[in-house]
């Protein structure tokens, strides 16, 4: 099984942005773990993060055939994007959604994600171990 990992808009700030919500680990250490606990399941996995929608988008849409699934953090896109969502949609594969924080517990306008409506599964507030629970889930 293939996995493609994407994160979204200012997940690169990892470990230096509001740590207290986000944590202290970065993104290079939490693309770290997910790799070392894809290799233990047998599960390929290729990683984007990108500050740019439409890179995101070209992503996805290459990954049409080539991925069997996307564990996706969409970050603000979550709350704005039907872009994104559209293009979740034309891929054919499992989508899992994942936020480090609980969004729920957060501002109004986390609480609703447009890409919840094709994502498996949404995962929040687990912080990096959502990632690993993520893989987790789709090797079962
Ligand atoms: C986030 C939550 C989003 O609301 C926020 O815009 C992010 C990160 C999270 O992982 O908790 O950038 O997706």
């Amino acid at each position: 099984m293939n996995v493609l990992i994407l994160n979204g808009p200012n997940l690169n700030l990892l470990g230096k942005r509001e740590p207290d919500i986000y944590g202290h680990e970065t993104l290079a250490d939490i693309e770290n773990a997910i790799r070392h606990r894809a290799f233990d399941k047998g599960v390929g996995t290729d990683f984007l993060q990108t500050n740019h929608e439409g890179v995101m988008l070209d992503r996805i849409h290459e990954a049409r055939g080539r991925f069997d699934a996307i564990i996706i953090n969409p970050a603000a896109w979550s709350h704005t994007s039907v872009a994104l969502l559209d293009a979740l949609k034309a891929f054919e594969g499992r989508v899992i959604e994942v936020h480090l924080s609980n969004v729920h517990t957060r501002e109004a306008f986390r609480h609703h994600s447009y890409v919840s409506a094709r994502a498996e599964a949404v995962i929040a507030g687990m912080g990096s171990f959502g990632y690993l629970a993520a893989i987790d889930f789709l090797a079962r």
